[in-house]
């Protein structure tokens, strides 16, 4: 043990810049060399409260020097201020998916494609677990964590870099090793999860303090990712495997194998441990047998096994589908069940009114899991499974979906379960119901129901919908609570002193709200769309509508059959649409949102000026400012061309962080580099 990563300062005596920044960086370093050595090596070579003090000393420091603290000080652990929005990233690779399948029929039938196209007998492949939580990028520079991004739509993710720093496993500085340097741009992917133990505990402590518990270890996960206070985050010890190396400037890897195995020397961690080696088919499927009968052996949930072809040349000669590699693919998990009590069914009301029959269970554990309720989804299926109440009924779980009633042991029936009705009226408001005839869906046909009122005010004042800051869901409850606001309408009527008399509301905080509220009446037209919360419609259909019809009054008078001439709706969507404005309650609200000055119809779309004409644009890199989509449209709005290739031609190249071969193109051939905060200044 040197003296080097055992550092010990008096914070008290330490007075200049230049002491601070010597400490700071021996703090730093150490704690970075003793996180690996636990998170990584599993093999910690001091006390945790030797840990603590040197972070402890660190905190001081950086408090009296905050200039000194930096993107990547191990402080960064515990989270900071919250943010408004995670804001977008573009990745430099898309972040494709897998193929999935359940069978071992379709295993065999890859493989003999693989094999068939590479034109060989026997291929060897690594079998690594499929880990159930969230894939995610993260992005290094010489050797610092930059940006961290979730898959989103495989081109553009949300930005977690914040979140992600809180994870203790994920090094925010790369390690070097034997005297290899890692190298100076990596782009590595991987899955962020959370341990069966984590889940059960905080589920527990959400149910003490009457919030809902999450489904499953994923859904907790990923919620706990999304935060966008980052303390949270923290407080939820959410835990990593990475998988692959998308980018390594420097390095290129002859096999899987050789990248799953140098990432733990840069400091990542990686299931080494369950990965195996696999020459030929039947191998793999061995593997898989084996770590299915493991799996709940496991302090982690795992869905399934992926097979990739472990040479990377193989794998570039195989190439890639629309959406997934041909050298790939997820063989999953039959689901897990197991049988307990149906002690009763309850009815939930959702924000859209839709009543869902649940079943609360006898708690059961199936592989790992507490699980006291399953989803129902309607009359129709309880009646078509013949579920009754006090039944003994299978219960399944698949990783990433909401446990499910498989169905009863009819066999256990003692003659005293219950058939279950419908309720007559709404369980939340005693307002009408309507089923339909085939009974797959009922709704309470009260708008104001308080269950309705306060999911769909949360809604409508969310960051998609109106975006009224400061309005959170618990502000909503308190509000709606005190009765003042029954309606969207109603919120436009508070006014500064209905606020200041409730409890944590001050005169300034509840000035703040009502110029917040009073701001979003100029939203654009396909905010408030949205924010309605119309049945099936989300912001993306919002939009289209706004544009196709222009106006809340042609959309409220509009035909199903001008509904479904849009590319984006079909018959589901198209009837939703028009059984919502039927409806005299949203009428009405309509009418009082009018009266309030909201916008009702959608801005002209101003022709902008050709400023980019004849130019092409090639964006490379991550960008973090704007999403890749969008920084697209504008340009050609206007006027220029986007190229995914730089050339002469090229008139920019757009180079956020990351940027490889492209950049060294781009100064190869002196072509303009412009970073993302030039190139917004030259669209402004
Ligand atoms: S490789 C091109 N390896 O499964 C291959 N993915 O649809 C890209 N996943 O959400 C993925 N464990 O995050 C790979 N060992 C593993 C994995 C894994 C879990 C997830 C991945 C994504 C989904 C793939």
């Amino acid at each position: 043990m040197t003296q080097e990563t055992k550092p010990n300062f008096d914070v008290e005596k330490i007075k200049s810049k230049k002491e601070a920044k010597v400490a700071i960086k021996k703090l730093s370093d150490a704690i970075h060399h003793h996180n690996y050595r636990y998170y990584i090596l599993d093999s910690p070579v001091i006390t945790d409260s030797e840990y603590d003090r040197f972070l402890l000393q660190l905190q001081e420091l950086e408090e009296k020097f905050p200039k000194l603290k930096i993107a990547t000080s191990p402080t960064q652990q515990i989270g900071g201020a919250p943010r408004e929005e995670l804001g977008f990233v573009t990745h430099p690779i898309p972040m494709v998916s897998l193929k999935t399948v359940y069978d071992e029929a379709v295993v065999r039938s890859f493989d003999e494609t693989v094999r068939s196209d590479l034109g060989i007998s026997e291929v060897e492949y690594v079998a690594e677990p499929k880990f159930d939580g969230l894939a995610v990028e993260l992005v290094y520079e010489k050797g610092n964590l930059v940006v961290a991004s979730t898959r989103g739509d495989g081109t553009t993710g949300e930005n977690v870099t914040a979140n992600i720093k809180t994870i203790k496993e994920v090094p925010l500085v790369l390690m070097s090793h034997e005297g290899t340097s890692p190298p100076g741009n990596l782009v590595v992917r991987g899955e962020v999860y959370m341990s069966y133990a984590r889940f059960n505990e905080l589920n527990k402590k959400r149910e003490e303090e009457g919030e809902s518990r999450f489904a499953n270890p994923r859904n907790a996960a990923a919620g706990s990712l999304r935060q966008l206070d980052s303390t949270v985050t923290a407080k939820r010890t959410l835990q990593i495997f990475l998988y692959g190396v998308a980018e390594a400037t420097g390095y290129s890897f002859k096999t899987q194998w050789e990248a799953l195995h140098t990432l733990p020397k840069w400091g990542f961690k990686v299931n080494t441990k369950h990965a195996r080696i696999c020459k030929g088919i039947d191998e793999a499927l061995d593997y898989h047998r084996e770590v299915d009968e493991k799996r709940d052996d496991l302090p982690y949930e795992i869905d399934g096994v992926v097979f990739k072809v472990n040479d990377i040349a193989d794998q570039e000669r195989l190439g890639m589908r629309a959406r997934d590699p041909r050298w790939a693919i997820a063989y999953k998990f039959k689901a897990r069940q197991a049988t307990t009590q149906l002690l009763d069914i309850t009815v939930q009301v959702g924000r859209t009114g839709r009543l869902t029959p649940v079943a609360e269970l006898a708690t059961v554990n199936i592989g790992g899991v507490e699980v006291s309720r399953a989803s129902l989804h309607n009359l129709s299926e309880i009646e078509r499974k013949d579920i009754r109440i006090g039944d003994t009924v299978v219960v399944e779980r698949a990783g990433d979906v909401i446990p499910q009633v498989v169905g009863p042991i009819e066999a256990k029936r003692s003659g005293s379960e219950k058939v279950f009705k419908m309720p007559k009226s709404c369980p939340v408001c005693g307002g009408e119901i309507s089923i339909t005839s085939d009974k797959r869906s009922a709704t309470c046909m009260n708008s104001l129901c308080p269950a309705q009122l306060r999911r769909s005010i949360t809604h409508f004042v969310s960051r998609g919908g109106m975006d009224i800051e400061g309005f959170g869901h618990k502000r909503v409850e308190q509000i709606i609570d005190a009765g003042l606001i029954s309606s969207f309408a109603s919120i436009y009527s508070l006014t500064v002193e209905d606020l200041s008399n409730l409890e944590r509301f001050g005169e300034r905080s509840a000035q703040g709200l009502v110029d917040e509220i009073a701001k979003s009446k100029n939203q654009p037209f396909h905010r408030l769309l949205f924010g309605m919360g119309i049945p099936l419609v989300g912001s993306q259909t919002a939009k289209v509508l706004a544009r196709e019809f222009g106006s809340m009054e042609k959309l409220m008078e509009a035909q199903l059959f001008e509904l479904l001439q849009i590319d984006s709706v079909g018959p589901e969507v198209a009837q939703s649409i028009s059984q919502f404005f039927a409806d005299e309650n949203v009428r009405n609200t309509i009418s009082e949102l009018t009266l309030a000055g909201l916008t009702m119809t959608a801005e002209e779309e101003t022709s902008t000026e050709q400023t980019f004409a004849g130019m092409t644009f090639v964006f490379t890199g991550t960008l973090t400012k704007l999403k890749r989509n969008e920084a697209a449209s504008l340009v050609e709005k206007m006027g220029g061309k986007i190229s995914s290739s730089v050339s002469k031609k090229t008139t920019y190249v757009v180079a956020g962080p990351g940027a490889g071969s492209k950049l060294k193109k781009a100064q190869q051939l002196g072509v303009t580099v412009l970073t993302e905060d030039e190139f917004a200044d030259l669209i402004k």
